[in-house]
C-alpha cells in the first residue's frame, strides 16, 4: 500500500486487521519503489514467525530478521525494541520514515516500508546479500580476503558519496550520527549502502540511540560529540575518517591484545604517518599489488577527517574529491587527530573532566615497539 493513500486510515485503526484490509485494497510489490505500510501478519509470515533461524543480526534498536514477502522479494525486517516512551508517536513515526523513504541514492539502503502494530514498530529494508562491512572486514581473514584494493577503494568512495548526499544535497541536511562498519551494508556486487541514516529522527530528541556500552561504537565518535554532545556534519566526517582507516587496514577501530592492551587505529595511523611509514597500515591481505600513491592518499584523507579540530576536517564532498584526486592534498597540513581514549568512562552529553576522557595523539608520540621499520 502506498504511504500517501493509507496515511489517515492507518492511524485511525492501527490494528492488524485494519492494516491487512488496507493492504488488500492495493496489493503491494508491483512497484518496488513504493513505500509500504505492512501488516504485522505479513511480516510474521515473511519471517516465519520471526524465527531464530531467520534472525540475521541484533543491534541497539532490536533484532533484524530476513524475510521473504508474498511477492518473492527478500527483505530485512528490523523489529524496534526501544521502550515506547523513547519513540515518537505512531503518526510521527510513519511521517518521519516516509521522509527518509524519499531519499534515493545508490549508496543508501532502501527503506521499503514500516509496520505499526499496537505498541510494536518495524522497519522493512531491502535485504543486502553481503551483510555488513563489519562482518566482511572485521570477521577474520577468510572474509577479508574477498576485499582487494579495488573493492576497498570502491566501498570508500560509495560511502563518501552517500554521506555527501545526506550532508549537502538533502534539504534540510541529515547528520547520520552513527557511521560505523556495521551500518555499511553491502549488496550482491559489494556496492556499499549506508543504513540507519535518520534513525535518530524517530526517537525523541533527548534520547541517544548510541549504544554507549559498545566500545567499538564509541571509537567512531568525534571528541567534541563524546564530550559535549555537540553534533554537526563534521561529527559524521570524523566517523567516516575512522571507517576509512578501517577499510584500508582491515583493523578494528579499537583492538585489544594481552601484549599491548587496548590500542586505537587512529593513534596507530598517526604514529605511522609521523614516522613516514604510512603504507604499513595497509591490510597485508591486500598483497603487494596495489597502487601505493592511492593508498597513501586514502590514509591521509582518513587522517584529515579525524582531525581534532572539527573545522580542519573537510566537508564530505571535499573529502570525496580528495579521494578521487580531484583535489590535491599534497600540500595540505595534517595535524594531530582527536582521540577518545578512555572509552568506558564516557557518558554522552555529560560534562566530565577533559583529561579523564580525551587524550590527544600528541601525548602518544613515542613509537611502540610493535611497529617495525618500513622498507
Ligand atoms: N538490510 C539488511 N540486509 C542484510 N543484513 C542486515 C540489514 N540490516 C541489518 N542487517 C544485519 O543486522 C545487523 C544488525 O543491524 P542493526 O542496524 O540493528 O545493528 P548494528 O548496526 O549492528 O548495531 P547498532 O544498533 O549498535 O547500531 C547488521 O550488523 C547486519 O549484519
Ligand atoms: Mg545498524
Amino acid at each position: 500500500m502506498k504511504f500517501s493513500s493509507c496515511f489517515s486510515s492507518c492511524f485511525s485503526h492501527p490494528s492488524e486487521t485494519t492494516t491487512t484490509d488496507i493492504n488488500k485494497q492495493e496489493p503491494q510489490g508491483e512497484n518496488d519503489e513504493n513505500f509500504t505500510v505492512f501488516s504485522y501478519s505479513e511480516l510474521r509470515l515473511a519471517t516465519r514467525g520471526f524465527s531464530a533461524s531467520n534472525k540475521i543480526g541484533e543491534g541497539a534498536f532490536g533484532c533484524v530478521y530476513k524475510g521473504v514477502l508474498a511477492n518473492g522479494s527478500i527483505v530485512a525486517v528490523k523489529m524496534l525494541s526501544i521502550e515506547l516512551e523513547s519513540m515518537r508517536g505512531e503518526r510521527e513515526f510513519v511521517s518521519e520514515i516516509s521522509t527518509l523513504t524519499n531519499l534515493k541514492h545508490e549508496n543508501l539502503v532502501t527503506l521499503k516500508g514500516c509496520c505499526v502494530d499496537g505498541t510494536r514498530r518495524f522497519l522493512v529494508y531491502n535485504y543486502m546479500e553481503n551483510n555488513s562491512l563489519a562482518q566482511i572486514l572485521l570477521g577474520g581473514e577468510q572474509n577479508r580476503i574477498k576485499l582487494g584494493w579495488e573493492a576497498r577503494q570502491a566501498i570508500s568512495l560509495g560511502v563518501a558519496r552517500g554521506l555527501a548526499y545526506l550532508h549537502e544535497e538533502v534539504k534540510p541536511h541529515i547528520v547520520h550520527r552513527d557511521i560505523k562498519a556495521s551500518n555499511i551494508l553491502l549488496d550482491q556486487n559489494l556496492i556499499p549502502k549506508v543504513s540507519d541514516f535518520g534513525l535518530s529522527r524517530i526517537l525523541r530528541n533527548n534520547v541517544s540511540h548510541i549504544s554507549t556500552h559498545v566500545a567499538g561504537t564509541l571509537g567512531y565518535l568525534a571528541p567534541e560529540y563524546a564530550l559535549s554532545g555537540r553534533l554537526t556534519r563534521k561529527t559524521d566526517v570524523y566517523s567516516f575518517g575512522v571507517l576509512l582507516l578501517e577499510i584500508i587496514s582491515g583493523q578494528a577501530v579499537v583492538d585489544f591484545d594481552l601484549e599491548h592492551g587496548e590500542h586505537y587505529l587512529v593513534q596507530k595511523a598517526w604514529e605511522l604517518y609521523r614516522a613516514n611509514r604510512i603504507l604499513q597500515l595497509v591490510d597485508p591481505i591486500v598483497g603487494m599489488n596495489y597502487p601505493e600513491e592511492d593508498a597513501v592518499r586514502f590514509i591521509k584523507v582518513g587522517l584529515l577527517c579525524v582531525q581534532e579540530r572539527a573545522r580542519l576536517r573537510p566537508e564530505m564532498s571535499r573529502a570525496l574529491k580528495m579521494l578521487t584526486n580531484d583535489v590535491d592534498i599534497e600540500g595540505v597540513q595534517i595535524s594531530q587527530p582527536g582521540l577518545v581514549a578512555d572509552l568506558m568512562n564516557i557518558k554522552l552529553g555529560q560534562k566530565t573532566t577533559f583529561h579523564s576522557l580525551y587524550s590527544k595523539a600528541s601525548n602518544l608520540e613515542s613509537t611502540p615497539s610493535s611497529l617495525s621499520s618500513c622498507s
